[in-house]
């Protein structure tokens, strides 16, 4: 029997698409091809990267790549290619230029991998995956969109700092599209167990639910060049990991509703097991009146900005 590593190729060899690259590679994923439009951008990343590797001491090819033919083969193709939000700039602004640019990957994907699992990064992300999920054809269980692992992070990293406990007690839940009306659910968000609810007074997590929606803004206006890679690269890669290995962890991804939360034809984000087929199954939480009502709103969101894409592309 012939042993293969995962084949994980990254569009974009941009902030997050090398930071997933390189989290990917370090962590004997699989061996990873960058591709991106810059001439010679990605193989110098790559290269560069691959040459880390005698010193960290991980086995795995790093390639980079102008050609989008060469995501051939791949178990798992992460999109990271787009434009970069600005400060000022909504997710929404974003819409237009990145819906083509997703287009002409999804495209490749469709010819080279057909069997690859899609995880879309590149915003508007809700939007995206859904046009990726249009555009390839693909089963809903090999299209998902990475935003609730990134959102929860930012909400159990607030909760650390509130508390001043390890992050590694902590086990956050956050719901919906990934915008600023995602919906943290601090009575499913726990440390060791406990809800937050017992532990920190509601105004503040109000407060924790507030900076966790407006996270993504946070980085943007502290930087100011450009949106967050860090902990959206490591967020990508958990999800990554999680299929490569068929870990089947409980990761919160966007994924298409058909009927789950009473949604149906719905993008959002839920729990998901992640497995070696993609999504291997949606969690459905119990959720109370208030709850549902913030998945709602999140939803109708969600729902517009698709309606306006497919105006947008007359789809
Ligand atoms: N194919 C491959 N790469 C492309 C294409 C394409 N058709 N079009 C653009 N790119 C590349 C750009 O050349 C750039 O190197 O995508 C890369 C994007 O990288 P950055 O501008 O550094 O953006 P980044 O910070 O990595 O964010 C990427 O993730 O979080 C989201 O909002 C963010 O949509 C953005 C995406």
């Amino acid at each position: 029997m012939a042993f293969q590593r995962a084949k994980i190729t990254v569009f974009g060899a941009g902030f997050v698409g090398s930071t997933v690259a390189q989290r990917c590679a370090d962590k004997e994923l699989g061996d990873v091809t960058l591709v991106d439009i810059v001439p010679d951008m990605p193989m110098g990343k790559a290269l560069d990267m691959f040459e880390s590797s005698p010193v960290e001491r991980f086995d795995a090819k790093v390639t980079g790549s102008n050609n989008p033919d060469d995501c051939r083969g791949s178990d798992i193709v992460v999109v990271t290619s787009g434009i970069a939000r600005k400060p000022g700039m909504s997710r929404d602004d974003l819409l237009k230029t990145n819906a083509q640019i997703v287009y002409s990957v999804v495209d490749k994907v469709r010819e080279h991998a057909p069997n690859a699992v899609l995880i879309m990064v590149t915003n508007p992300l809700d939007v995206m995956t859904f046009l990726a999920h249009h555009r390839s054809g693909f089963p809903k269980n090999r299209v998902l969109g990475m935003a609730g692992v990134l959102d929860s992070a930012r909400m159990a990293s607030f909760v650390a700092m509130e508390l001043n406990v390890s992050i590694k007690d902590i086990s956050p839940m956050v719901l919906g599209g990934h915008g600023d009306t995602m919906v943290p659910l601090p009575r499913y968000t726990t440390v060791s167990g406990i809800p937050i609810t017992d532990l920190i007074p509601a105004d503040r997590i109000e407060a924790i639910n507030k900076r966790t929606q407006t996270g993504g803004a946070e980085i943007v206006n502290l930087l100011k060049t450009g949106s967050a890679w860090y902990a959206p690269g490591s967020s990508v890669v958990a999800m990554v990991e999680s299929i490569v290995k068929d870990q089947r962890r409980v990761l919160p991804c966007c994924v298409l509703l058909e009927g789950e939360y009473g949604l149906k034809g719905s993008w959002q984000g839920v729990p998901c097991v992640l497995g070696k087929g993609g999504l291997e199954k949606i969690i459905e939480l119990k959720l109370n009146d208030a709850e549902k009502k913030l998945l709602e709103n999140s939803n109708q969101h969600v729902a517009k900005a698709i309606a306006e894409c497919k105006t947008l592309l007359g789809l």
